[in-house]
């Protein structure tokens, strides 16, 4: 059993020289998904860019189960935020086309949609509830009785009292979504500084690029913080500017299906269980990620026998067939939570510096319009009318970020999933 992402040995080689010219136009720092998007869509705009990380492809999206879950993972007092992610959702089709073009590899996209079912009484008043907010919302949900539920799941345990079938909310494989997109930036021209960002540097009051802990000095014409749980961590960054982001522990189980018992979910299925949050994604590879725990708890990233019971646990009230299929993989990673649960995206109050951060719940849905939306930062210097209300500056005063952490890309982290988004 493996609770840490594998190195990515065979990605992209380092880049060890600057541009001609000196200045990079765009150096991301952080290699997880939303940096990579960010570098790939700034390569393609004909950015000479640059992607410092000391293990690109890892971060929270190793760790993450891919839910593309606009619909269901709505909360309330979250609408903004639902227009992005829902304009995100609808990029996706075309980005996943592009992307396996350009990576040369399947991205496990599932078109499958989701069931969102409810335990006991108060469980289904939740859901109840939820339906309604969605109707209200004018999105696409249906309520479903316990037993129409399981004519769609024959696996669901009888104890399911009725649910929410949503036919939008899809999956994709953050694995394979990663592993195509640093193929994508290699081939589009990304040069990979495989180290750590140890300081932002600064020509008078602009950001003029970063110093690695060996000592390298890469210059750049705009510099992207884009390292994820990480970002409000990076020295040299003025106090007022540093992101606030904290970090958001979540545990993940891996089980695998075997050819007897397939398909043995069809679609995403999402569970409240006594209050408690679950879901369970089954991808066309045999693979069920079930997930995951929500814990306020600083830079930890143990999975603990707590957190394995407690899915395991409900997953199993919901879905009982589970404790048949081999358990092959736990591991835990740290979402970038934000003060309102949405990204910073875009120019900060200091000139050359922008961020791609705070994507909390959220990260891989927010993949494709992230990448858009900084492509156009980087290139226009402005954020395109989608993308204004997550400007940074929408935090005048940012709260102090959690201490005690490595900075962004530190050898600690560097096989960890603490760097970049989860979703
Ligand atoms: N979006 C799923 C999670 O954050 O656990």
């Amino acid at each position: 059993m493996s609770t840490h992402a594998p190195g990515h040995e065979d990605g992209p080689h380092t880049s060890d020289g600057p541009p001609p010219g000196g200045r990079y136009d765009a150096l991301v720092i952080g290699g997880g998904v939303i940096g990579l998007v960010t570098a790939w869509r700034a390569a393609q705009r004909g950015l000479r860019t640059a992607l410092v990380d000391p293990a690109p492809g890892g971060g929270a999206a190793w760790v993450a189960a891919g839910m593309l879950a606009a619909v269901t993972e709505l909360h309330y007092g979250e609408q903004t935020l639902l227009g992005l992610n829902m304009a995100s959702a609808r990029r996706y089709p075309d980005f996943v086309a592009e992307l396996e073009e350009a990576g040369g590899q399947d991205v496990g996209h599932r078109v499958c949609g989701t069931l969102a079912v409810a335990f006991d009484a108060d469980d289904r008043a939740h859901l109840r509830e939820l339906h309604t907010f969605q109707q209200g919302l004018g999105l696409e949900s249906e309520w479903l009785t316990g037993r129409e539920c399981r004519r769609l799941e024959p696996m669901l345990s009888p104890g399911v009292h009725g649910g929410l079938r949503v036919a939008g909310d899809h999956q994709v494989d953050p694995r394979r979504l990663t592993a195509a997109l640093l193929i994508a930036c290699e081939r589009a021209g990304v040069a990979f500084h495989r180290d750590r960002a140890e300081r932002l540097l600064l020509d008078g009051d602009r950001a003029a690029g970063v110093e690695l802990t060996g000592g390298t000095r890469l210059a750049a014409e705009r510099t992207v913080l884009a390292a994820g749980s990480l970002s409000g961590r990076l020295a040299g960054v003025p106090e007022d500017v540093l992101p606030p982001v904290r970090p958001v522990k979540g545990q993940v189980v891996r089980l695998s299906v075997p050819e007897r018992y397939a398909p043995f979910l069809s679609r995403t299925v999402r569970a409240v269980v006594r209050g408690g949050p679950v879901y369970l994604v089954p991808r066309e590879n045999s693979e069920l990620v079930i997930g995951a725990t929500s814990e306020e708890l600083g830079w930890d990233t143990t999975v603990t026998a707590g957190g394995v019971y407690e899915l395991l646990r409900d997953a199993h009230e919901v879905v009982p067939g589970i404790t048949e299929l081999p358990l092959v993989e736990t591991s835990a990673g740290l979402r970038p939570g934000s003060p309102d649960n949405a990204p910073m995206l875009g120019p900060t109050a200091l000139p050359g510096l922008l961020l791609a951060t705070g994507h909390f719940r959220n990260g891989v849905l927010l993949t494709p319009i992230t990448g858009d939306v900084m492509a156009e930062a980087l290139t226009s210097g402005e954020l395109p009318p989608e993308a204004r209300p997550f400007t940074p500056q929408r935090f005048a005063a940012p709260s102090a970020a959690p201490s005690a952490a490595p900075s962004p890309g530190a050898p600690g982290a560097a096989h960890s999933p603490a760097q970049e988004q989860h979703t």
